[in-house]
């Protein structure tokens, strides 16, 4: 018997000592850098609160000001990873396509020497930068589009909301895409940022550490949830089948998108947060009938779910947004990975300053002293 214990999942095993994010699962308590991540979703926006998590305190006027010009300036593509782009199946997922091209910036601006803080610094930029046109250009292009060239008069938000559909965002819509982008920023060390720490360890360059975060991220029980949260509201059809198909699909140990966490054992604040801003959406256009049923199948939920600790989280309302902002279902996922590069970033610049390559162990199930039968003897 192996003298290890093994911990599925990893559960309460601490992997790095981290100071970007901090989560309180019982008090429904997320902070960035000691912030609660409500202040920051109604008061701060993106470009600062991209800032605060990757230098760990709020900018002053002037660094925020060169930021901000910094983001603009480099959200141009090169045109042979235009080009990349466009060769990809349009049938492809966004995420992957996202991931291949993340990749391929490696080779355009190469930053193999990760002990070069002004080279990770650039890096940092770009990818910021850079994600959101790369998930709008391959949008467009798998349609037959042009890709829109990013308006620098624009802000982080309202420029990648501009890319998509060539019109500028109310700035109700502007307000709540660009909360959106601050509540997935950062998570504490979920799947994809202990994914880009593990391929940071081996001090391997910035765009291969977070192109492997991307792949982490496709996932349906991580990124992927809120596309499968729709799914399922369209299978639900009504508010007056909620409760019904809810204890049905309990009953037969389905597991429902867009509810449960690992940490939260109360509901996720960002869903609370983000149920208020999409209010003021709702409010300029048409309520969707979707968030109708999403709230009934809420209700119906507590006393269903709730016993269990199971309450809903940020994706069981992301995705009615997006949908309401008339974003395509599989560009949800590459959404989040536009707003969480900045947490991948922070956890990675964090632990290079005190870098140990990750190398766990396992508990050996396996034979021992297998006897090799050459294959002319085996059937
Ligand atoms: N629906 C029904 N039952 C659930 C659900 C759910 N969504 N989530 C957990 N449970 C049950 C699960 O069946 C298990 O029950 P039992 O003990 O009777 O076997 C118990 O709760 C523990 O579940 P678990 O899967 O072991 O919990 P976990 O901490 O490993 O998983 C989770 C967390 C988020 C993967 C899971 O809750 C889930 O699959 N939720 C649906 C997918 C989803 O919405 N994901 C988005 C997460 S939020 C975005 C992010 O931060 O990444």
């Amino acid at each position: 018997m192996s003298q290890l214990e093994l911990r599925p999942g990893l559960a309460d095993v601490p992997v790095a000592e981290s100071a970007v994010s901090f989560i309180d699962g019982k008090r429904a308590r997320l902070e960035y850098r000691g912030i609660a991540v409500e202040t920051l979703a109604r008061e701060s926006c993106f470009e600062e609160t991209a800032w605060l998590l990757l230098k760990g305190e709020l900018p002053t006027q002037r660094q925020l000001a060169d930021f901000d010009d910094q983001l603009r300036h480099h959200r141009r593509i090169k045109y042979k990873l235009k080009d990349l782009i466009k060769c990809l199946p349009e049938t492809g997922h966004p995420m992957d396509a996202l991931q291949a091209a993340v990749a391929a910036m490696g080779m355009f601006y190469p930053a193999r020497d990760v002990s070069n803080m002004q080279s990770n610094w650039e890096s940092c930029i770009r990818l910021i930068a850079k994600m959101p046109t790369v998930v709008a250009a391959f949008h467009r292009l798998r349609f037959g589009d042009e890709a829109i060239t990013p308006r620098d008069d624009l802000d982080h938000a309202g420029n990648f909301y501009w890319m998509m559909f060539e019109r500028e965002p109310s700035p109700a819509i502007r307000k709540v895409l660009d909360a959106c982008l601050i509540l997935h920023a950062e998570h504490t060390m979920n799947a994809s940022t202990f994914s880009c720490r593990v391929t940071g360890s081996t001090l391997a360059d910035p765009y291969t550490v977070i192109s492997s975060a991307i792949g982490t991220l496709t996932g349906p029980l991580h990124g992927g949830a809120n596309e499968e949260v729709l799914d399922m509201l369209d299978e639900i059809g009504s508010p007056a089948n909620a409760a019904s198909w809810l204890e049905n699909a309990v009953k037969h140990k389905r597991k429902i998108m867009g509810f449960g966490h690992r940490v939260y054992k109360v509901k996720d604040p960002r869903a609370s947060v983000l149920q208020e801003l999409a209010e003021h959406v709702f409010a300029e256009s048409t309520r969707p009938k979707q968030y109708d049923l999403a709230q009934e199948l809420e209700r119906a939920a507590v006393g269903i779910l709730g016993p269990k600790h199971i309450y809903p989280n940020v994706d069981f309302y992301s995705g009615i947004v997006y949908n309401a902002l008339g974003i395509p279902r599989d560009v949800f996922t590459p959404i989040f990975a536009i707003a969480r590069v900045v947490g991948w970033l922070s956890h990675w610049l964090e632990q290079l300053k005190n870098n140990r390559i990750f190398r766990p162990e396992q508990v050996y199930v396996g034979q021992h002293d297998v006897t090799y039968t050459p294959l002319e003897q085996r059937p």
